[in-house]
């Protein structure tokens, strides 16, 4: 607990009174100001309103009633005869949706708290699970007297946390050693490492179409030459694929086997089985990214098979299920590609510093509670957003039956104009053509899941409305 002394309060607190209005209110105002910019951290002890009247030449009666409206709205808690802490009200810690979603975007200032009212519904991500992660970071920093003695050159990883991913593998039936597993700042990490390392600039590379953005973006930078294999929310054709496969003979393929990004769909095992094979028929290596793999939003979910075999390199994150501020990923492959990885001179610059891993291992040593949460919570969003959606004859959707966004066909209009007509209205929105290696899919649009009910159902409405009324 961190005490506060009164003239560091009146410091924190800066020139609120030249604020317009009552003065109990711009107190207030600047109380949640000082906590979300972290000049009060939470968890502070305040002075007493003696005390604090004194340091900032009020009245008592000024303070009183700014702490009781704190109090009343979540932002500091107060014990009888112990004083009052500064607190984060539940609807900034209980969310799934990051505040930046629907409070402006200013990520390292909720600032929102009275800027602009700005939907963003560009970017599917959640929230951190506040007290969870918060939680960690104590252990981990209590636990992290050992690394500190250790150089912490970038490596492979911290052992404990291959052996807790190789451990996962193994449970999930893919038999997995700590050395068959390298630690990255990400999936995303994982992608640039691997596309480095693996790319042949003579043979074309497979994507999916749509795909994640963040993979075409490390693609474009290179000399790639990108086969686009379609992609639906009902899922993949065989046929093309293994057709793709024989006549342009990839040399890489980056496919999302779990709950696609944008579509949700999920590969069946068959068509992972066959996957597999024309992988080696093929010599071509298949990037398998499971970054969305924990979100199974099915009504009950079944274990779900790896995408694996001799030439399948599977990537992974934290950045799902725990947050993308965490910077943790992870590849699995062989032993021998792990040591040449090794000697990529981009490795250590995509290696995470050895306090995220030991927050990572804390969070995946029971990631149950935390899974089965955000499950439930984006399984409500989903089918909110979908109530809203359906019925209407503007677009059509399927059902997504995991990961954190619904891929709207659209009937009349394009989404880029869509798009733009939203924006005017306050939603942002993303267009097919940033999923597309060839800006194609001009009649989708992406919508994710991942902000809260009331701003989704605020979102569908600015939709219809910029459906309706073409400017
Ligand atoms: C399929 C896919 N892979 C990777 C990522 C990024 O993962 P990370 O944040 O771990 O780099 C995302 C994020 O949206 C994604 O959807």
């Amino acid at each position: 607990m961190t005490e506060i002394r009164s003239p560091g309060i009146a410091a924190a607190l800066g020139g609120w009174r030249q604020e317009p209005g009552p003065l109990v209110q711009a107190l207030a105002a600047a109380f949640r100001d000082a906590v979300v910019d972290g000049r009060i951290p939470v968890g502070t002890r305040l002075p007493s309103e003696r005390a604090l009247a004194a340091a900032l030449q009020v009245s008592r009666g000024t303070v009183v009633t700014a702490l009781a409206a704190l109090r009343d709205s979540g932002w500091l808690r107060t014990r009888h005869g112990s004083g009052s802490d500064i607190r984060l009200p539940p609807e900034l810690t209980e969310r799934t949706a990051p505040w930046s979603m629907d409070h402006g975007n200013s990520p390292g200032r909720p600032a929102g708290l009275n800027g602009p009212a700005v939907l963003d519904l560009t970017r599917a991500v959640t929230a951190a699970p506040h007290t969870a992660y918060l939680e960690a970071s104590r252990r981990a920093v209590e636990r992290s007297a050992c690394l500190l003695m250790d150089s912490a050159e970038p490596d492979a990883g911290l052992p404990q946390l291959r052996e807790a991913l190789a451990d996962r593998y193994t449970r999930e039936g893919l038999p997995t050693r700590p050395d068959q597993i390298l630690v990255t700042s990400g999936a995303r990490a994982a992608f640039t490492l691997l596309a480095d390392h693996l790319h042949e600039r003579a043979r074309p590379v497979l994507v999916e179409s749509p795909t994640y953005q963040g993979a075409l973006a490390v693609l474009r930078r290179r000399p790639a030459r990108l086969t686009a294999l379609p992609v639906t929310a009902d899922g993949w054709d065989p046929d093309r694929l293994a057709h793709t496969v024989q006549t342009l003979r990839p040399g890489l393929a980056y496919l999302t086997p779990d709950f696609h990004n944008p579509t949700g769909a999920l590969m069946s095992t068959a068509l992972r089985n066959l996957v597999a094979e024309l992988a080696v028929r093929g010599d071509m290596t298949v990037i398998a990214d499971e970054t969305l793999r924990d979100l199974d939003l099915r009504t009950a979910p079944e274990p779900l098979p790896h995408l694996a075999g001799r030439n399948v390199v599977s990537i992974g994150s934290t950045s799902k299920l725990v947050w993308g501020g965490l910077r943790v990923g992870w590849l699995r492959t062989d032993a021998a590609r792990i040591r040449a990885l090794l000697h990529n001179p981009l490795q250590a610059r995509l290696s995470p510093p050895p306090l995220e891993q030991l927050i990572a291992c804390e969070l995946l040593a029971d990631p149950r509670e935390l899974r089965d949460d955000r499950r439930h919570r984006l399984r409500a969003q989903r089918d909110h957003l979908a109530t809203l959606l359906d019925g209407s004859g503007e677009w059509s959707f399927i059902l997504p039956g995991g990961g954190l966004s619904l891929w709207l066909r659209l009937h009349g209009t394009t989404a880029t104009a869509l798009a733009g007509r939203a924006a005017c209205q306050g939603l942002k929105l993303s267009p097919g053509p940033a999923f597309s290696a060839d800006r194609t899919l001009t009649h989708y649009l992406r919508l994710p899941y991942t902000a809260t009910p009331d701003v989704l159902t605020r979102a569908v409405a600015i939709l219809a409305s910029a459906t309706r009324r073409p400017q």
